[in-house]
C-alpha cells in the first residue's frame, strides 16, 4: 500500500514536470506524450492517472492476450475474411514508440475488410509494428505463452457506422485490427523492403517519410484461417472496440529487416541514444472470453498428428 501511494504521487509528480515542461495547462496531449512502455510511465500506470485511460486499468476485455491453440473455438459460420487490397500510400513515422503508417486514400482508393467475423466494413485507417531488441520476444499476442520476434497490426475503423477512426474509436464495433506475426525467415521480404530500407533514415522520435504503392497483398500471409475475439487496443486509451483477426501464419523478413525496425529511442535531447527494449504490452486476461477460429481443428486431427510444438501447430500444420 505504501509503495503503491509513493508510485502514485511520483506518478502525478511526473505528470506536472510534463505539464511545466511543455508549457501548458493539462491537455490530452501532454498525457499522449506522457504514456510509454518502462517504468512508471508503463503498461501498469497507463490507466491510473488519466481519466481517458481508465479502460487500460479497469478494462475486462483487453488486448493483447495469450491464444492458446487446445482452447479455441471452431466455428463453422466464420466465412473467409475479404480484402479489397489498393496500392498502399501513407506517411511512414517513427512515433518513438511504435513504427506507424498512417494511410493516405480517397474515394475508391478506401481498402477495405469485410467478412470474416465482420458485420461491417472497416476501412484500413494504420499500419502499425510491435517488437523488441531481441529475438525472443516482441510480438503483443502470444500463442502458448510464445512470442514471435515482431507483430504487424492492420488497423481499420467501421465505415458504415463512423465518419473517421477517432469517432470509431467511442462508439460500438468500431475498430478491426488485423494481427500477423512475423517470424525471422533466409530471405529479404520484398514487400517489407519498402518499409525497412526507409527505417534507415527515420532514426529519431517524430520522423517522417511518405511510403508509395506498398504491396500489401504481398505482405500478407497466404492464409484463409485466422483466431478471432473482442478485445481493446493495446495504446492508450486500450478502447475495448476491436474485433481482433489474428491470423495463423506468421510472415518472414530478413534478419536484417528486423534489425532495421529497431529504432526506437527514447527520444529525449539528453538521451537520444537510449534504445527502447520493447514496445508491446504485456498479455491481459481472457475473463471468460471465447476465441473462435475457422481452422476445423477436429478434421484436421485425424489427418495430422499434433506436433511437439503448439506454437507451430497452429502455424505450420496448414501450410499447403
Ligand atoms: C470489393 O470489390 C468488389 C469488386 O471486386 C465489390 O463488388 C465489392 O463491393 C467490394 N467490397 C467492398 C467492401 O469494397
Ligand atoms: C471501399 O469502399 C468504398 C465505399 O465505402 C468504395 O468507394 C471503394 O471503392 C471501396 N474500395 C475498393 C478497393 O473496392
Ligand atoms: C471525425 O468525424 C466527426 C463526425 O463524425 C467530426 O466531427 C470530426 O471532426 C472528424 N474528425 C476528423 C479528425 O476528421
Amino acid at each position: 500500500m505504501r509503495n503503491y501511494i509513493i508510485a502514485y504521487g511520483v506518478y502525478i509528480l511526473t505528470g506536472l514536470i510534463l505539464i511545466l515542461q511543455t508549457g501548458i495547462c493539462y491537455s490530452k496531449s501532454v498525457w499522449d506524450i506522457w504514456w510509454n512502455y518502462e517504468g512508471i510511465s508503463g503498461p501498469q500506470y497507463w490507466g491510473v492517472v488519466n481519466t481517458d485511460y481508465v479502460m487500460c486499468k479497469k478494462g475486462r476485455q483487453q488486448s493483447p492476450i495469450n491464444i492458446e491453440p487446445s482452447r479455441l473455438l471452431y466455428d463453422p459460420n466464420l466465412k473467409h475474411l475479404k480484402i479489397n487490397f489498393t496500392d498502399v500510400k501513407g506517411v511512414l513515422i517513427n512515433t518513438g514508440r511504435d513504427i506507424s503508417i498512417e494511410i493516405q486514400s480517397t474515394g475508391y482508393n478506401h481498402l477495405n475488410i469485410s467478412l470474416g467475423p465482420l458485420s461491417y466494413t472497416y476501412r484500413l485507417e494504420e499500419i502499425k509494428f510491435h517488437f523488441a531488441n531481441k529475438d525472443q520476444i516482441g510480438s503483443e499476442h502470444r500463442i502458448n505463452g510464445k512470442s514471435f520476434p515482431a507483430e504487424m497490426h492492420l488497423l481499420a475503423f467501421n465505415s458504415d457506422l463512423y465518419q473517421n477512426g477517432t469517432s470509431a474509436l467511442k462508439g460500438v464495433k468500431g475498430l478491426a485490427v488485423i494481427a500477423v506475426f512475423i517470424e525471422i525467415g533466409k530471405d529479404i521480404n520484398k514487400a517489407f523492403h519498402l518499409i525497412s530500407k526507409e527505417l534507415k533514415r527515420l532514426r529519431y522520435r517524430g520522423e517522417r517519410t511518405m511510403i508509395h504503392h506498398l504491396e500489401l497483398e504481398k505482405l500478407l500471409p497466404k492464409t484463409e484461417h485466422y483466431m478471432t475475439y473482442e478485445g481493446s487496443l493495446t495504446q492508450p486509451g486500450c478502447q475495448e472496440t476491436v474485433t481482433w483477426i489474428v491470423f495463423n501464419k506468421p510472415i518472414k523478413i530478413a534478419k536484417e529487416q528486423l534489425s532495421a525496425l529497431r529504432v526506437l529511442y527514447d527520444g529525449r535531447e539528453n538521451n537520444p541514444d537510449l534504445a527502447e527494449e520493447i514496445n508491446s504490452r504485456p498479455v491481459m486476461p481472457l475473463n471468460h472470453r471465447v476465441v473462435r477460429t475457422n481452422i476445423n481443428f477436429r478434421k484436421r486431427t485425424r489427418l495430422c498428428t499434433m506436433e511437439k510444438d503448439m506454437h507451430y501447430q497452429v502455424n505450420s500444420i496448414y501450410k499447403k
